[in-house]
């Protein structure tokens, strides 16, 4: 199925955070009106951007142009592909490079990539010359949907994912939806997660609306750009309520402690993706909260359905290569940073769309459980 042609404007979903309010802006064929945009927003900067080698060959040249068009100067800097990325050697050199390309603070940074380049450049953005602005181009479904918004950036640490960060707000998102067409499927697919992330945990409607369309979204027909917009006005909302994770904030980890730790005990490698490492952990929060009995075994039942139904896994035993033992994992979910107090905090469920924050988790209970469906 091909998309119609479509004379649509793009749809646009503000990030309201008043002094740094920002729009996100979704459509098809975007890249084209970046340098516009960016010229209307700031300008007279000139920008720097940061990317990795596989999206510079598809889409480096056509950000250039867009920039070039509108007579705004830049200049790139190009990282491996990959989560082993968002480490401190690649975090120096992007500041570095940044400082070399004497980009200063009326200029602007762009972020042209997934949830590791957004991540990373996002921080280098936070910590160059105390916080320069900076543009996310966001080119996976994951970062579309959910990396790009909200202003968390960072690094791995050799304890764990993300401990070296800071909330550093973009001034603008664009997501052009026709940059998914040279995603992988798998990526495409991990991506996806995040997106059935956001009907799990709040929207028990466009739960169903994914059961019956995932295909379509898959196929990029305007079923996608739609998706791609209920994701971004949920998080928007949320983080528009509670920016830096003090509450709400939080149920967008639904399946991020497990998922974390089974990614962890991956060795954060092409083994387990992140989206896929949230897919696990999705079906094992349902999964937990079923036999605490606060959700039913049906809804666990029906949210494993839909993620295996699109090729997610759901199992740990589809890990290749398989994962650490309960003691390693628990070791991995108590080093998380949502651990207090010797109590663990996990967001749990009581249906479809009905998530909430348990941060009195008894961790033998987790750790039985684990046993169980490691078996
Ligand atoms: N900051 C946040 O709020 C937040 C939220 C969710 C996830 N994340 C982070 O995002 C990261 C995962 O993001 P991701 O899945 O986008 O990974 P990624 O950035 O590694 O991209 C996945 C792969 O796809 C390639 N790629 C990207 N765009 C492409 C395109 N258009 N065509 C062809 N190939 C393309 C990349 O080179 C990479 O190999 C994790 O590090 C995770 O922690 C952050
Ligand atoms: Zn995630």
């Amino acid at each position: 199925m091909t998309a119609p042609l479509r004379t649509n404007e793009p749809i646009v979903v503000q990030v309201a955070l008043g002094a740094r309010t920002y729009d996100i802006v979704i459509g098809r064929g975007l890249l084209a009106s970046l340098g516009a945009r960016t010229k209307a927003l700031r300008p007279g900067a000139k920008t720097v951007i940061v990317t990795d080698e596989t999206v510079a060959k598809h889409h480096r040249a056509a950000t250039e142009q867009s920039l070039a068009a509108a007579g705004i100067e830049s200049s790139a800097i190009v990282v491996a592909p990959g989560e082993g990325s968002k480490n401190y050697a690649t975090f120096e050199k992007v500041c570095e490079a940044i400082i070399a390309a004497r980009i200063e603070r009326a200029d602007l940074a762009v972020a042209l990539g997934g949830g590791v380049i957004g991540d990373l450049a996002g921080f280098a953005a936070s910590c160059v010359r105390r916080g320069l602005d900076f543009v996310q181009v966001p080119t996976t479904l994951l970062a579309q949907v959910d990396s790009s918004v909200g202003g968390k950036t960072g690094i791995n640490s050799r304890h764990g994912k993300n401990l070296i960060g800071a909330f550093h707000q973009p001034v603008m998102v664009i997501a052009d939806t026709a940059l998914l067409d040279t995603l992988p499927v798998r990526d495409f697919r991990a991506g996806y997660a995040e997106v059935a992330k956001y009907g799990l945990l709040g929207d028990a409607a466009f739960f169903s609306w994914l059961e019956a369309n995932w295909q379509d979204v898959f196929a990029g027909a305007p079923a996608r750009e739609h998706a791609i917009a209920v994701c971004c006005r949920a998080k928007a909302a949320i983080v528009a309520r509670d920016e830096r994770e003090n509450g709400e904030r939080a149920l967008l980890n639904l399946g991020h402690t497990f998922g974390h730790a089974l990614e962890a005990g991956a060795g954060f490698s092409d083994r387990l993706l992140h989206g896929e490492g949230v897919a696990l952990g999705m079906v094992l929060a349902f999964e937990f909260s079923a036999r605490k009995g606060l959700a039913s075994a049906e809804s666990a039942t029906r949210a494993r359905a839909h993620l295996a139904a699109v090729g997610l896994p759901t199992d740990i035993k589809q890990v290749p290569g398989g994962v650490p033992g309960v003691d390693a994992l628990m070791d991995l979910i108590a080093q998380d940073k949502k651990v207090k107090r010797g109590r663990l905090t996990f967001i749990l469920v009581h249906g479809i769309g009905q998530a909430f924050i348990e941060n009195n988790v008894d961790p033998a209970e987790v750790r039985a459980f684990l046993a169980d469906v490691m078996k």
